[in-house]
């Protein structure tokens, strides 16, 4: 069995197809999915991830990130900080030490720039303007990877700029283990993009894990744990999207919206860019029809 990725959004699949090239050479998956997450979050054109994402009310960015190896169930994770350039590479560089692995704000930052992590300043003119305009930009949020390599080892990471005016220090889901991600090579993985606050009321990511634990594939697995959250709370969030890649390469993707594209990837094949159709209920590999129609990230 090979190397198997799926990513969040429309905004991973340029890189998805690019780093289809190091899945033959002697990459580590923690370099492939850090690759995907960090070529994002250095885009200034989307505005939920990194450099020119959308800041808080007080017109500052905080970013929230977080990432999980598979093998140890090692997770690193920062949330809150300004000013870091690549948020994911702190994030996943704090799953090697057996404490202090989930930082924020000000620690987080110490933390990142003591050790040499790139800093920036990440608001853009663009995202500063919509903020002074107060644009409600539809939110497309997080960027999230979850990858498997040749060995059947599995890991995964998270990036976001969080919610658009969000109150200064407030933390979504991305950068909570069992929420925003979860991933155990013995079992498969998962992440969530989505209003965080509705995600971390389910767990969502824990829920979907635990779902491929008892059987079910990536994509029943999926549908499982959002459909059974969206019942309990009464059909109420209308933003929330899970993906899923069990231990056996199956993925998975589901999503209140009605349209929320995944790409996925493996060494065979070019990167497809899929689409959960919320409507429908149903995967579909999207065309140059669904790509002219899709105005999101
Ligand atoms: N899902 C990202 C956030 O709500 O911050």
């Amino acid at each position: 069995m090979g190397y198997k990725l799926i990513s969040t959004w429309k905004m991973s699949y340029h890189k998805m197809g690019e780093v289809k090239r190091m899945l033959k050479k002697k990459y580590s998956l923690q370099e492939i999915i850090e690759t995907v997450i960090t070529d994002v979050e250095n885009n200034p054109d989307f505005h939920s991830v990194g450099f020119g994402g959308l800041p808080n009310r007080e017109g500052v960015v905080e970013l929230d990130a977080g990432y999980m190896d598979g093998d140890s169930l090692a997770f690193g994770a920062i949330s809150a900080v300004r000013n870091i350039k690549n948020p994911i590479l702190v994030a996943s560089s704090l799953i090697k030490d057996r404490t202090n692995n989930y930082l924020t704000g000000k620690g987080a930052e110490k933390y990142a720039k003591e050790n040499g992590f790139k800093t920036r300043k990440m608001l853009t003119k663009k995202a500063q303007e919509k903020y002074l305009n107060k644009v409600k930009e539809e939110s497309h949020d997080t960027v999230c990877v979850i990858g498997k390599d040749l060995n059947g080892s599995m890991a995964v990471g998270v990036s976001t700029s969080g919610l658009f005016m969000k109150h200064p220090g407030r933390v979504g889901d991305s950068p909570i283990i069992g929420s925003g991600f979860y991933c155990d090579s013995q079992i498969g993985g998962a992440a969530a993009t989505g209003v965080g606050e509705d995600i971390m009321r389910g767990c969502l990511s824990i829920s979907v894990v635990n779902y491929m634990k008892q059987g079910l594939d990536a994509q029943k697995a999926c549908e499982r744990a959002l459909f059974t959250y969206l019942e309990r709370v009464n059909n109420k969030p209308d933003e929330i999207s899970l993906i899923a890649l069990d231990k056996d390469g199956n993925y998975g993707g589901c999503s209140t919206l009605e349209d929320f594209p995944f790409v996925v990837l493996d060494e065979n094949n070019e990167a497809k860019l899929m689409a959960y159709k919320g409507k429908e209920k149903r995967v579909i590999e999207t065309d140059d029809q669904w790509l002219a129609n899709y105005k999101g990230d």
